[in-house]
């Protein structure tokens, strides 16, 4: 099975974001990542909802919004279900950031989106122990969030370890996504380590050739 690339558009062109969204249409990415940033819950502040819907209407890639928010319940819903065009169709949320992260996991499944939740590079696999069957995807975060273009945390490969095992011991269909320092040298000890997902910014849309960036990111096997 090849693995998931998910480009973040953290780092593309925002003057002319609808070139670099047709630019993954067209790429071999299979999911697009929008980060939400707050200014509470990380040091920077990116774009909104707004522009959520307005990538969702030209985006022919699922779209997978992390939200690096406080109190995400209070936008999980963004007043419209999957049945609305301009929801997203996974949506991660902080396991840092929520107080009662059962009921919000349900209320994402609920609105019809697959549920993800994101770990601080400080914030034990460990901690999932008893919610990881609800869980769709696990964002493991190989940076501390708030920013592109930061080194890799080698300690991430780790934690993608216990994180397999969990999922493994557990029966859990759970995939395990990794975002920040993702190159190909890293994506390849990552899809090494377990890793089904991989999110690239700047080592996409940086490159020469993203749409090669991309290509080539896919082509890390897994076994
Ligand atoms: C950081 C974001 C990332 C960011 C990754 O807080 O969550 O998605 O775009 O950027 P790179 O790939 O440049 O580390
Ligand atoms: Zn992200």
């Amino acid at each position: 099975m090849s693995v998931i690339v998910s480009p973040s558009l953290l780092a593309a062109d925002f003057m002319n974001l609808g070139k670099d969204v047709e630019m993954v249409n067209r790429s071999k990415a299979d999911w697009i990542h929008l980060d939400i940033m707050d200014g509470v819950f990380v040091p920077n502040i990116s774009y909104g909802l707004p522009v959520v819907s307005q990538i969702k209407k030209i985006a022919r890639k699922p779209l997978d919004v992390h939200l690096m928010i406080v109190q995400p319940e209070r936008y999980v819903g963004f007043g419209m279900t999957v049945q609305d065009k301009n929801a997203p169709d996974l949506l991660t949320i902080h396991l840092e950031a929520s107080t009662h992260l059962h009921r919000t996991l349900q209320q994402i499944k609920a609105l019809g989106m697959k549920a993800g939740v994101a770990l601080n590079p400080h914030t034990p696999v460990s901690l999932l122990e008893d919610i990881i069957q609800d869980i769709d995807v696990v964002l493991i975060m190989s940076v501390n969030p708030g920013f592109g273009g930061q080194s890799f945390i080698e300690h991430s490969l780790e934690k993608v370890k216990k994180l397999k095992a969990l999922i493994q011991a557990t029966h859990s269909h759970t995939l395990i996504e990794i975002d920040g320092g993702v190159n190909f040298e890293t994506g390849r000890e990552l899809v090494a380590a377990g890793a089904n997902a991989l999110v690239a910014g700047s080592f996409v849309f940086k490159s020469e050739d993203p749409e090669a960036t991309i290509a080539g990111l896919k082509n890390l096997k897994t076994e």
